[in-house]
């Protein structure tokens, strides 16, 4: 596993000749930041060794490198789910790989079911901290780097919190915060399932970012994350929620994300 990791390195650095320390996940409500990227240069996940190659439509799969504003970046455009039948190492096959490459900090995004009452459609959530229910630990088997038992009091940096918080303040943009339950999908939740994730700690439910997370949190990268809420789990407001209503809530809400995002790359 870990020289499948650094030959995925090795192959990278060859490519690359300027490596940043930043990455970015362009999860859901990102998507256009990607055409924001200056000095491109694109890898496609199918030419990376022992890559994943990405399944889900609208989801298409490649490295970015470039420059953010000044900023030096490495950005995912699509990421793995385990829904698409990826096992867990290989959903964060890629997070193991920036960590060889040197990346300090990570930038994820994602959409989101509100299940806090007070969460409205279209609403931006700072995560400050997450619910693991994946039923696949990332971290299970053999320890190739790091603490055994990772301590994950604080898996989202308190300061990047701060920072994003001045700078919603700044721009006069609402955010909420809040915790983001990670679930395996793919179906969305039932009422009852909303109610017990509401019960369990969580603001939002989602099927990704909670595995990325984690393992980069255990490699000693700083982790920032947001979500839109594309739709509420909440009692007495659950509609029929399909992928279309979620990406057209997701897309109505990106330039706020991308906007505080942006600032919050710039400032890393
Ligand atoms: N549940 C799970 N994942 C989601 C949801 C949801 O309601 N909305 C967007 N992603």
């Amino acid at each position: 596993m870990l020289e499948k990791i650094q030959e995925t390195a090795a192959y990278i650095r060859g490519k690359v000749k300027e490596m940043p320390a930043t990455a970015i996940i362009l999860g859901t409500g990102l998507g256009s930041l990607a055409n924001e990227i200056t000095d491109k240069q694109e890898i496609p996940y199918e030419e990376i060794p022992n890559f994943p190659v990405s399944t889900v439509e609208g989801h298409s799969g490649k490295l970015i490198f470039g420059k953010l504003d000044e900023k030096k970046i490495m950005a995912m455009q699509g990421r793995f789910h385990y829904y698409e039948g990826y096992c867990m190492k290989e959903v964060t096959f890629p997070i193991r790989v920036m960590r060889e490459l040197g990346i300090r900090t990570l930038f994820v995004s994602n959409a989101s079911g509100g299940t806090n009452p007070e969460f409205e459609i279209g609403d931006l959530m700072i995560i400050t901290d997450h619910i693991n229910f994946f039923p696949e630990h990332p971290l299970r088997g053999k320890n190739l780097y790091g603490d055994r038992f990772p301590d994950m009091s604080e898996a989202y940096s308190r300061d990047l919190i701060t920072k994003a918080k001045e700078i919603a303040a700044e721009k006069g943009i609402k955010v909420q915060e809040g915790v983001y339950l990670g679930t395996q999908g793919p179906t969305f939740e039932t009422p009852a399932e909303y109610k017990m994730f509401r019960i369990l700690g969580a603001d939002a439910v989602g099927m990704s970012t909670v595995p990325e997370v984690i393992v980069a949190h255990h490699a000693g990268i700083e982790v920032f994350g947001m979500s839109i809420i594309t739709d509420l789990g909440v009692e007495g407001k659950i509609m029929e929620v399909s992928h279309e209503e979620v990406q057209i809530a997701a897309n109505a809400a990106q330039p706020k994300m991308t906007a505080i995002m942006r600032e919050m790359i710039n400032r890393a």
